[in-house]
């Protein structure tokens, strides 16, 4: 059931580019005081922290923080995805199993099974679990006292996180994308752990098409360096070499890759330019539709490339603009 059943001490091998504390995460400023301050205040009265819920799109750092959390509390950390606690069982044995002050780490909560979801309010709320034994008239109620323990959820749609589940965390955070400047900083940690030599430019023009995302910054990172050294013998990375991976890699210079350039094509080509259901553009991409919504459609409305409107989405002018084609000039 658990992923990892004990909290690994993350080191700083070039294995894991993940930070292994506060010290060395860059970014999310205001996030780390907050988590900071929650931390330090359940360590003053000798408490867990109140759970957490972490939302926004993939990479951002969902995970890191979690370990990190656990780091700094010193507690163990377990971790599961929502999906696989399929039953009441699984999450009865996954709590059970708790230690006094662990972390339950549940990524993709937003699909635990809404069945199984009850039996996690009581144990968030009264570290208790209510378990109804047998049916009908014989029907007999127990309650297990659970350690108590810190639940990090962590979902990429907070819209499918239901309000009962939603009210028994104490904090909310959403993780946005990083600034040009903080990704370039993580890409300059990275490449130190990873003994990559690399231009100032080189790294700028990989953290504007990482879609300012640490997770993506990392891999392109890495696939420029496999780059320039088959097909380059400079000693460091430069700019030329990096520009010229990462356009065989066929990301752009707002780091879309074929797919987004795909749904937005297909809204400007197909749908006159939007507005587009997502049913119809899931169709029409053949891009599922939890992808489009998780992992393009962010992105492409933080680029300002579409906009949702209640009919669907539509393509803006800068996204004809980007596609160098010509834009109809509709409402907007
Ligand atoms: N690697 C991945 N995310 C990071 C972050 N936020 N800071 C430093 N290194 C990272």
């Amino acid at each position: 059931m658990f992923v990892n059943s004990k909290s690994e001490k993350l080191k700083e091998s070039p294995d894991s580019l993940r930070p292994q504390g506060w010290d060395n995460y860059i970014g999310q400023e205001r996030i780390k005081k907050h988590l900071r301050i929650i931390i330090e205040a359940a360590k003053r009265r000798n408490e867990t922290p109140d759970h957490i819920l972490f939302y926004g799109p993939p990479g951002l750092g969902k995970t890191t923080i979690s370990h990190i959390i656990a780091q700094e509390t010193g507690s163990n950390l377990r971790s599961t995805t929502g999906p696989v606690i399929e039953k009441s069982g699984d999450l009865v044995a996954l709590l059970t199993n708790l230690n006094e002050g662990d972390i339950l780490f549940i990524d993709e909560c937003h699909r635990i099974n809404r069945f199984v979801e009850e039996y996690l309010y009581s144990a968030m709320e009264d570290f208790k679990i209510n378990l109804i034994l047998g049916k009908g008239p014989m029907a007999k109620t127990i309650d297990i006292k659970i350690p108590h323990f810190t639940l990090i959820g962590a979902t990429t749609r907070i819209d499918m996180i239901s309000s009962p589940l939603r009210s028994r965390f104490g904090s909310i955070l959403q993780l946005n994308y990083y600034s040009q400047e903080e990704i370039e900083r993580i890409i300059e940690r990275s490449a130190q752990i990873l003994g990559i030599k690399i231009t100032k430019e080189a790294k700028s023009q990989i953290a504007k098409r990482s879609r300012f995302t640490p997770r993506i910054a990392n891999k392109l990172l890495k696939r420029v360096r496999d780059f320039s050294q088959v097909e380059d013998d400079e000693e460091s990375i430069d700019e030329k070499i990096a520009v010229k991976a990462l356009e065989f890699l066929e990301v752009d210079n707002l780091g879309l890759e074929p797919s987004d350039r795909k749904i937005i094509e297909t809204i400007i080509n197909k749908f006159n330019g939007g507005p587009a259901g997502l049913q119809a553009l899931s169709a029409a991409t053949s891009e599922e539709k939890n992808a489009i919504l998780e992992i393009y459609e962010p992105y492409l409305m933080q680029m300002g490339l579409i906009k949702r409107t209640n009919k669907g989405r539509a393509a803006t002018k800068l996204a004809y603009e980007h596609l160098n084609l010509k834009w109809k000039n509709k409402e907007g």
